[in-house]
């Protein structure tokens, strides 16, 4: 098996920003409740118009850029997502054909906000066993077109983005140390949109009851969430034969800053190693890992040789934890 890491990242998000100050004239919310509860102060949403492969499309770029990288050497484009342009065409088609990657295969997965985690575990795959050399990789979504934005419980927390990596073999011993993955499906109605799949296709009603916008039980979501972070991040280092003092960043889903807090604590990892941009960005969901890695890139928070730990929760209920030995250096000849 060949090892198997990130060459590069881009990331992006939509300009236009919503502030606290504007869901208080939106639902019975305020800034206060908003900040103490989630750590969220804005968000950005994609205007009207504007599909999930737009996004996907502008950090595939930059990310193929920071790679040095061109389309056409893409062997696989993988969208992870659970706000598709379409039920189908997988989004990841449109984006190759944007992009002009004339030689790739496409496909989306879907994992809630794990989906960045699985991706990169399945995309690594392809290389690890020779199949592949360069597998694009985009966690991105446009949950604003899935929120119902009179449900000041759900509305609050969510924002759209988009974040991508270019993986490749990397030098042996580094790139991608453990994947840690898990599901359970018994918990999947307490994060749904439970209208215009085959169980209750779209009709009036079901639009009338806004059943094509994301319903969550969100205390029970959030008792989930603490648990599965700290155990998953354990068990990631564990797979990689490391510690947490080893780690010299933790790279968490980024849902709400008292489930980060709360991990990292159990966690026992000091705050100062940990990236957090909950605040600027919401719930992004499996463009939330990606997005905040980049960003700790573009920071220089990440060198060649750190150990990079990143963990997420989400729908489904699923959840992954990988620990990365950053290694810039991509495949050569
Ligand atoms: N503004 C003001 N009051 C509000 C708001 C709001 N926006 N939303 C809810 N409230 C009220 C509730 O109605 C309730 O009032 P009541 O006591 O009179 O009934 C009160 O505030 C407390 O509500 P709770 O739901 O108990 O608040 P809690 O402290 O649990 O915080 C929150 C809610 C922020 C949603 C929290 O449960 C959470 O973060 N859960 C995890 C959610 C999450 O991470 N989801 C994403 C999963 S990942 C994915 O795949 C998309």
């Amino acid at each position: 098996m060949y090892s198997v890491g990130i060459v590069g990242t881009g990331s992006y998000v939509p300009e236009d920003v919503l502030t606290n100050a504007d869901l208080e004239k939106m639902v019975d919310t305020n800034d206060e409740w908003i900040t103490t509860r989630t750590g969220i102060k804005e968000r950005h949403i994609a205007k009207e118009g504007v599909p999930l492969s737009e996004l996907c499309y502008q950090a595939a770029i930059r990310a193929l850029a920071d790679a040095q990288v061109s389309p056409e050497e893409l062997d696989l484009v993988m969208v992870m997502t659970v706000s598709a342009d379409y039920a189908f065409p997988a989004t990841a088609c449109i984006v190759a054909d944007r992009l002009g990657a004339k030689r790739a295969a496409a496909f989306d997965l879907e994992a809630g906000c794990s989906g960045f985690l699985y991706g990169a575990a399945t995309g690594s795959q392809f290389i690890a066993t020779g199949m592949y050399r360069t597998v694009l990789i985009i966690g991105a979504e446009t949950l604003s077109k899935l929120v119902n934005w009179e449900d000041r419980s759900t509305c609050i927390l969510f924002g759209d983005g988009a974040g991508a990596a270019v993986l490749q073999r990397v030098d042996e011993g580094y790139g991608f140390l453990s994947f840690e993955l898990g599901a359970d499906g018994g918990g999947g109605e307490l994060l749904i949109v439970p209208g215009g799949g085959s169980a209750h296709p779209a009709t009036a009603e079901t639009v009338a009851n806004k059943l094509h916008t994301i319903h969550m039980a969100g205390s029970e979501v959030y008792k989930f969430a603490v648990r599965v972070m700290g155990e998953t991040a354990v068990k990631a280092l564990a797979k990689a034969g490391l510690a947490k003092e080893n780690v010299d960043l933790l790279v968490p889903h980024q849902a709400n800053i008292r489930i980060i807090d709360a991990s990292v604590k159990r966690l026992g990892i000091s705050p100062d190693k940990v990236i957090v941009n909950v605040d600027r960005y919401g719930n992004m969901s499996a463009a939330s890992i990606p997005v905040a890695l980049d960003e700790a890139v573009r920071a220089g928070r990440i060198h060649y040789g750190d150990i990079v730990l990143m963990v997420a929760f989400g729908a489904g209920l699923t959840w992954g934890g990988s620990v990365l030995k950053w290694a810039r250096k991509g495949l050569q000849g």
